[in-house]
């Protein structure tokens, strides 16, 4: 069902609550997520992005209930990936030939995803579409947010931000605003969302936010492509931003490791407890990565000031689950964060060297060696390892 926003502007996006992984099975959206598309008529008519392909049919068919689709003068493109581009193919199939305007990125992966020759109409940062007398889309390109093609759209008169996928947080909600969903739950997956997805690109974040900033325009709304609309105070999503982009980090270290007969998981208790014990203030969270989910884990990573990763050496190694958890967050190139590793082991006992190599290759920086232990510590290993965690905040 559409929802009118403005006089002018209409979401006619997708609310989609069954959605429990995104990018394939990569991102977990425990909250669901919605793609959220935009329909504006004035003199002209246009809309803006679609929504994700396994929905492109419903898409279509409801635009029509809104509109006779032979009246949308032009499309917008802000991002060519597909669950903002998923309905094109359907839509263009009845509407050939209306141009799509995106960036030049965007005009080759749209045709390097759809095969299609459609009518592009590629703009540059400052393009600037009139579709109206109050009203005019001016386009900002903001490339590797995420993609190289991503842009937003900025609808002077009515001073809306169409930011695509920033701002966004997988969250569906049926009431679209800010000021209508819990504000510990959006901020909840708008952190998790920039963790996942955003940090790789924090520098370019700040350098977008303050190009943008500096156009001093009005914002009364940022209209993002997942979740809510930000129109309750919509600039306190950019400010976060900025903090988040920072190499930001909270009083917070977090311990994560894998344990086959729980040597490892004593061993991250007592460091644990040594941590607290010097410093009451850190917050310390505990973390098996087993049983976890490794996106949830990773915002904790991203708020964190230091971590501790623990596995016990099993086949000349770690773990799997903290392979696949580094593997995973070396892509994201944390910054400004320390880090250590720990292990039982019975034997060879390797993990903790290679734990450390993989830590560096991370873009941690190692606080010390790590620290060992063999089979099951006793209470005087117990009592080293405190030791161990109180000597950790103290070289922080
Ligand atoms: Fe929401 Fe980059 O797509």
């Amino acid at each position: 069902m559409s929802k009118k926003i403005t006089d002018k502007v209409t979401w006619v996006g997708k609310v989609d609550w069954e959605l429990q992984t995104f990018h394939g099975q990569e991102l977990s959206t425990h909250r669901g997520s919605s793609y959220n598309a935009y329909l504006i008529r004035d003199k002209k008519t246009v809309l803006i992005d679609t929504v994700w392909q396994p929905y492109d049919k419903e898409f279509v068919a409801r635009l029509k209930e809104e509109i006779d689709l032979k009246e949308i003068d032009y499309i917008v493109s802000n991002h060519a990936e597909i669950d903002h581009s998923g309905a094109l193919v359907e839509l263009l199939r009845e509407i050939p030939g209306t141009p799509v305007y995106c960036t030049d990125k965007g005009a080759q992966h749209l045709k390097a995803h759809y095969h299609e020759d459609w009518n592009f109409v590629t703009v540059k940062t400052g393009d600037t579409l009139e579709i109206g007398d109050d009203n005019q889309l001016i386009f900002i390109e903001a490339p590797m947010l995420h993609w190289p093609d991503s842009m937003f759209t900025y609808m002077t008169g009515e001073s809306i931000l169409f930011s695509n996928d920033a701002f966004g947080q997988h969250y569906a909600t049926e009431s679209l605003y800010n000021d209508k969903a819990l504000e510990t739950e959006i901020y909840e997956e708008a952190i998790k969302y920039y963790a996942n997805i955003l940090t790789p690109f924090s520098p370019l974040v700040i350098r977008k936010i303050k190009e943008v900033l500096a156009l001093n325009v009005p914002v009364n709304m940022i209209a993002t492509s997942h979740g809510v609309i930000w129109r309750d105070k919509p600039t306190q999503i950019i400010e976060k931003y900025l903090e988040w982009a920072d190499n930001y980090q909270e009083n917070q270290i977090t311990i994560i490791y894998d344990t086959m007969w729980n040597a490892t998981r004593l061993m991250a208790e007592a460091i644990a407890e040594g941590i607290q014990k010097a410093d009451k203030d850190v917050v310390v969270k505990l973390f098996n990565i087993g049983k976890e989910d490794k996106n949830d884990v990773t915002t904790e990573i991203f708020k964190s000031k230091a971590i501790l990763f623990g596995s016990p050496t099993v086949n000349n190694g770690p773990l799997h689950s903290l392979s696949g958890l580094l593997g995973y967050i070396k892509g994201l190139k944390f910054k400004n964060k320390k880090a250590a590793a720990f292990g039982s082991y019975g034997w060879s006992g390797e993990t903790v060297k290679q734990l450390n190599e993989e830590l560096e290759k991370c873009g941690f920086t190692l606080v010390d060696a790590g620290i060992r232990s063999t089979w099951v510590p006793d209470e005087q290993e117990r009592a080293k390892l405190v030791k161990y965690g109180e000597e950790f905040v103290a070289k922080l």
